[in-house]
């Protein structure tokens, strides 16, 4: 029998963990194995810790659901969720930069054309976002999908509304010939990350900020080029930053700008002032690095 000693225990089940089938499985889990082991030797873990570790991680998976991913949450404070981000999307410098997707994506949003209003009477000041999607040299994309979604005037996502079943304050919409897009909605709010579970419980006992500042999502998946997925935030916002996912970016921070009654960047005309943000999405074809 094997005589286990805190010094050859690590060992003994990285060996073990090698012998997976998928060599990359095999990779990750030795490398997992290590790592936890160092980081339970540097700070002498007691019993109790692990225990508490333990406890946590049980509730994070309770209070999960198809409409919670708290372990998302959790990867997404801690950095980690930024860190595969930022290593996996290593774009040319001109193309659009990449940020975190958060969990409040949810597939199949209306289809909306150029300057339909994607609010449908939530309450807010209304908000158009337009501009190009093109290449990276230059060049127009037409028939790009871009899926928008954001939280409402208060901070808060569909999800987090009681009682609400169709789609809110999301849409997709196409990009014409010119690869010119025009959205509108109301503008959004920054707003806490929930702090109702164990994730909160931890941000808590620190004096991290759980705010994240005032931003629209945005996903791009073009056949021939990177996928993109990304936010604009709106330049003067509260928590910039502070943002508690790490997902802030200066190239993606744009100004609101105040604009009149009058037209609209869609020609129809606005009743009531409305907020301007310009932007050009820049696209990375496939396989360029
Ligand atoms: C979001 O922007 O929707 C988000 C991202 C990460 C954590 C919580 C929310
Ligand atoms: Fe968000």
């Amino acid at each position: 029998m094997q005589l286990v000693t805190e010094d050859n225990i690590t060992g003994l089940a990285a060996e073990r963990w090698g012998t997976a089938r998928d060599p990359r499985t095999a990779e990750l889990l030795t490398a997992l194995v290590r790592h936890l082991h160092d980081f339970a030797r540097e700070v002498r873990l007691t019993e109790a810790e692990w225990m508490a570790a333990i406890q946590w991680l049980t509730r994070t998976g309770q209070i999960s659901d198809d409409k919670r991913e708290e372990f998302i949450l959790a990867s997404d404070v801690l950095g980690l969720s930024m860190l595969v981000v930022q290593m996996n999307h290593q774009l040319d410098p001109q193309a659009t930069p990449a940020t975190v997707l958060g969990p409040f994506h949810i597939e199949g949003s209306p289809e909306l054309g150029y300057g339909e209003d994607m609010s449908d009477g939530v309450p807010g000041t209304p908000l158009f976002v337009h501009g190009t999607v093109r290449d990276l040299a230059g060049n127009p994309v037409p028939g790009a999908v871009l899926d928008v979604w954001q939280a409402d005037a208060e901070g808060a996502y569909e999800s987090q509304v009681p009682d609400i079943d169709e789609a809110r304050l999301r849409a997709k919409y196409t990009t014409r010939e010119d690869g010119s897009y025009c959205l509108r909605t109301i503008a959004p709010k920054g707003y806490s990350i929930p702090m109702d579970g164990p994730v909160g419980e931890l941000i808590s006992r620190t004096a991290i900020s759980h705010f994240r500042p005032a931003h629209v999502h945005f996903l791009l998946n073009v056949p021939g080029y990177e996928p993109l997925i990304t936010h604009l935030f709106q330049e003067g916002a509260q928590y910039l930053d502070s943002d508690v996912v790490f997902g802030t970016k200066q190239e993606l921070v744009v100004p609101f700008e105040q604009r009149e009654a009058g037209p609209g960047p869609d020609g129809r005309t606005m009743a009531e002032p409305w907020l301007e943000a310009r932007y050009d999405f820049v696209l990375q074809p496939v396989g360029r690095r």
